[in-house]
C-alpha cells in the first residue's frame, strides 16, 4: 500500500466496477444523442464569479462548497460544483446563439466538486451527465429533457425512482409570493440561522428537514396558488405532455432546488433506496440565467443526472447491467516463437474488433489459464512448439471445455464468426 489515500470524500473506479460507470453514461448519453444534443466539454475550472453570479450568492454551493483558489497571476478560479453555468457561458462566448438555429441542444459529462460532508451518495469529487437546451422558451423542451432522463433510467432497468414536479414562477409572480411567504416565515418560531435565510432565501426554509421547522410549515403559502396565468399554463402544458409521454410525476410544491437560476418547471428524480442523499438527478428551467452572467435574454432548461448516485440506485435494486465482456479470447503461448506468433495474431484479431489479451510474462500453462478463466474470456488461444510445427492454433471453449485446433491462417475468420 502506497502512504497516500485519495483526499476523504473522493473515491477511486477501478475495474471492474468501473465498466458500470461507464455504461451508466453510456446510458444516460444516449437519449440525448437521439434527440439532437451536441456534446460540449468545459474546462474543470471557471472564475469564481461565474459561480457567484450564475448559481447564487446565498447558496450552500456558492458560500459553503466551492473548491477555490487563486493562480500565480492572481485570478480568482473555482473547481467547478456545476455544469450548468459553464455550458451557458461557453455558449454564449461562440455565439452558438446567434446562429439563428435556437434552441441550442448540449450534453456533458465529467466531474464536479462541492466541499461537502461526505456520506454515502454524497461525495466531493463526483460525475454527473448533463445537457442543456438553451434560448427557447417552450415547454415541450422541458418535458423533453424530463421524459429523455426518465428513458435513460428504464434504459438501465431502474424502476424505484420518481419524479418530484414543481413550478418556481417567473420574475413576475415570485417576488410576490416570496413577499408573502417571508410574512408567513417571520410568524414563525426559528432559530437564527433560519431567520436570516428568511431574508436571503426564504425558498430554502420549505426544504428545511428538520422536525420542528416542518411542523410550523403546514399552513405556508405555496408557489403553486401565485403563479401567474403565464407560469400557469405553460405548467400545465408540461404536465400534459409529461402524462402523454407516459412519465408519472408527483407534484411537489415543496421542492425546491440548490441552485438560485431557476424559474418555473423545476424537478428532481429520487429514489427511495438510497437514504438521506436520495437525489439521483435534477434540473429545470433558468429563463434569467444568461442574462445573469451578462449575456442576452436566453430562455433555457436542464438537467443533471448523478452517475454515483444512479449507480448505487443500481445496487440498491440489485439491477446487474449486461456488459459487454471486456476480453473474449484470451491467448496463452507456450514458449518465445509462439509467444511471436500470438501476439500477431492478438494484434490482428484486435484489428479486427475482437477484445483479446495475451498472457504476458512467460507465465506457465497453468498459470496462464487461470488469467484466462479471470478475464471472462470465452475463449483461450493456446499455441505450443507442437502446435506451431503443424501450423495450427488450439481454440478452447471455456465453458464447455472443449477445444478444436485451427489452422493459424483461419484462426481469425473463425474466432470472428464464433463470436458474432
Ligand atoms: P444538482 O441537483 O445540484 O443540479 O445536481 C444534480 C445531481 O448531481 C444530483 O441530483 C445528484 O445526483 C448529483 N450530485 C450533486 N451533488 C453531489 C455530491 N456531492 N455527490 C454525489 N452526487 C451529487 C445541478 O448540478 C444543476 N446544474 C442541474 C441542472 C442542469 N439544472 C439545469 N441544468
Amino acid at each position: 500500500m502506497s502512504t497516500f489515500k485519495a483526499p476523504k470524500g473522493t473515491y477511486d473506479l477501478l475495474p471492474p466496477g468501473s465498466a458500470t460507470y461507464l455504461a451508466v453514461r453510456e446510458a444516460i448519453a444516449a437519449p440525448l444523442r437521439r434527440s439532437g444534443y451536441g456534446y460540449v466539454e468545459t474546462p474543470g475550472f471557471e472564475s469564481v464569479e461565474l459561480f457567484a453570479r450564475g448559481v447564487g450568492e446565498s447558496t450552500d454551493i456558492v458560500t459553503k462548497e466551492m473548491y477555490t483558489l487563486t493562480t500565480k497571476g492572481g485570478d480568482e478560479l473555482a473547481l467547478r460544483p456545476e455544469g450548468t453555468a459553464s455550458v451557458l457561458r461557453a455558449a454564449l462566448e461562440a455565439n452558438l446563439h446567434r446562429a439563428g438555429n435556437l434552441p441550442v441542444k448540449l450534453w456533458y459529462s465529467g466531474s464536479y466538486y462541492r466541499y461537502e460532508r461526505p456520506q454515502k451518495g454524497r461525495y466531493r469529487h463526483f460525475s454527473q451527465v448533463g445537457a442543456e437546451a438553451v434560448g427557447t422558451e417552450d415547454p415541450t423542451l422541458d418535458a423533453e429533457l424530463i421524459v429523455l432522463a426518465c428513458d435513460a433510467y428504464r434504459s438501465l432497468g431502474l424502476t424505484g425512482f420518481r419524479l418530484l414536479l414543481n413550478s418556481l414562477g417567473d420574475r413576475t409572480c415570485r417576488p410576490v409570493y416570496r413577499a408573502a411567504l417571508q410574512d408567513f416565515l417571520r410568524g414563525l418560531d426559528l432559530d437564527e440561522d433560519t431567520r436570516a435565510r428568511i431574508d436571503i432565501n426564504p425558498l430554502r426554509v420549505l426544504d428545511d428537514k428538520r422536525e420542528s421547522v416542518q411542523r410550523q410549515l403546514a399552513g405556508a403559502p405555496m408557489m403553486r396558488d401565485h403563479l401567474c396565468a403565464e407560469c400557469k399554463a405553460f405548467h400545465e402544458e408540461v404536465r400534459a405532455l409529461l402524462t402523454e409521454a407516459g412519465v408519472p410525476f408527483e407534484d411537489d410544491p415543496r421542492l425546491v432546488r440548490g441552485l438560485d437560476y431557476y424559474t418555473r418547471t423545476t424537478f428532481e428524480f429520487v429514489h427511495d433506496g438510497l437514504g438521506a442523499q436520495s437525489a439521483i438527478g435534477g434540473g429545470g428551467r433558468y429563463d434569467g440565467l444568461s442574462e445573469m452572467i451578462g449575456g442576452p435574454a436566453l430562455p433555457s432548461v436542464g438537467w443533471a443526472l448523478g452517475v454515483d448516485r444512479t449507480v448505487l440506485a443500481l445496487e440498491a435494486e440489485g439491477v446487474e447491467l449486461e456488459l459487454a465482456p471486456a476480453t473474449e479470447l484470451f491467448a496463452v503461448p507456450l514458449g518465445d516463437e509462439a509467444r511471436r506468433a500470438l501476439f500477431r495474431l492478438v494484434t490482428e484479431l484486435r484489428r479486427e474488433g475482437v477484445a483479446a489479451d495475451l498472457a504476458y510474462g512467460g507465465k506457465g500453462m497453468k498459470n496462464a489459464m487461470k488469467s484466462a478463466d479471470r478475464s471472462g474470456a470465452r475463449f483461450a488461444l493456446l499455441l505450443g512448439d507442437r502446435d506451431l510445427a503443424e501450423g495450427v492454433a488450439q481454440l478452447k471453449d471455456l465453458a464447455s471445455g472443449e477445444q478444436q485446433a485451427l489452422p493459424l491462417d483461419r484462426v481469425v475468420a473463425e474466432v470472428r464468426a464464433e463470436l458474432r
